[in-house]
């Protein structure tokens, strides 16, 4: 069978994001009192962000401390600490190995998608440069559930017009992971501690289009036996 789309997470994947939303959580956090530590955060990974606040408000025991209208303005408050980090994104930004990827896909005819429940996620494409370099980017503002749900997977594997089974997605969240795998792609994992990855690596470093036509020749021909 042959790989027919490669679709990419964006916070921890594409760029180092996924730190910039620690850093404006743990702010606002702090602002009530509640200390966040990277425990709690990567419970955050590829969570929306009014369920990354809920989680943090649980995580605090303050659930009860703010209702939905001041949930609202804690959420703002947070994106517009995380957006004003985002200034400092430019075109070397991206982490290693990704924009070579990106381009062998499409030298060889492999289609590129995006699966990113970030409402940034465009704007951050923008400042990276790297959005002709995506032939379709699932729209987060439509997706209704967070991964580990598959939706957003699957609303990128529709956009570019392919099966689920035709495709390899790219996570650095165990909440991501989950989802490729329920869609049916094979997974591929960003970081060593990610369970029921198909393929793990430590970093971008390690992925470019050889590492990925091996892994998928090699579990295809798995498949086979
Ligand atoms: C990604 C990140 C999460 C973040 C979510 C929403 O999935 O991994 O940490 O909460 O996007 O991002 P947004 O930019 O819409 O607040
Ligand atoms: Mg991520």
């Amino acid at each position: 069978m042959k790989l027919q789309a490669v679709i990419f997470d964006l916070d921890g994947v594409v760029t180092d994001t996924a730190h910039l939303h620690f850093l404006a959580w743990r702010r606002v956090a702090k602002e009530i009192g509640i200390t966040l530590d990277e425990q709690i955060n990567e419970q955050l990974k590829g969570i929306s962000r009014m369920e990354s606040l809920a989680r943090i408000l649980r995580s605090g025991g303050a659930e009860q401390r703010f209702d939905e209208p001041q949930r609202v303005q804690l959420a703002q408050r947070k994106n517009a600490l995380y957006v004003e980090s985002l200034r400092q994104l430019n075109m070397s930004s991206v982490l290693p190995g990704i924009r070579e990827l990106l381009n062998e896909l499409h030298v060889n005819g492999v289609g590129v998608g995006l699966a990113s429940v970030s409402l940034n996620a465009p704007q951050i494409l923008q400042a990276l440069g790297l959005e002709r370099l995506f032939d379709f980017c699932a729209d987060a503002s439509r997706i209704k559930h967070s991964k580990p749900d598959p939706e957003i997977f699957m609303a990128a594997c529709t956009g570019l017009n392919v099966e689920p089974r035709c495709c390899i997605g790219i996570e650095d969240a165990q909440a991501g992971i989950d989802a490729i795998n329920a869609c049916g792609m094979l997974s591929v994992g960003i970081g060593t501690a990610l369970l029921q990855a198909d393929l793990r690596l430590a970093s971008t470093d390690e992925l470019s289009w050889a590492s990925l036509q091996t892994f998928w020749l090699t579990k295809h021909r798995q498949q086979a036996v």
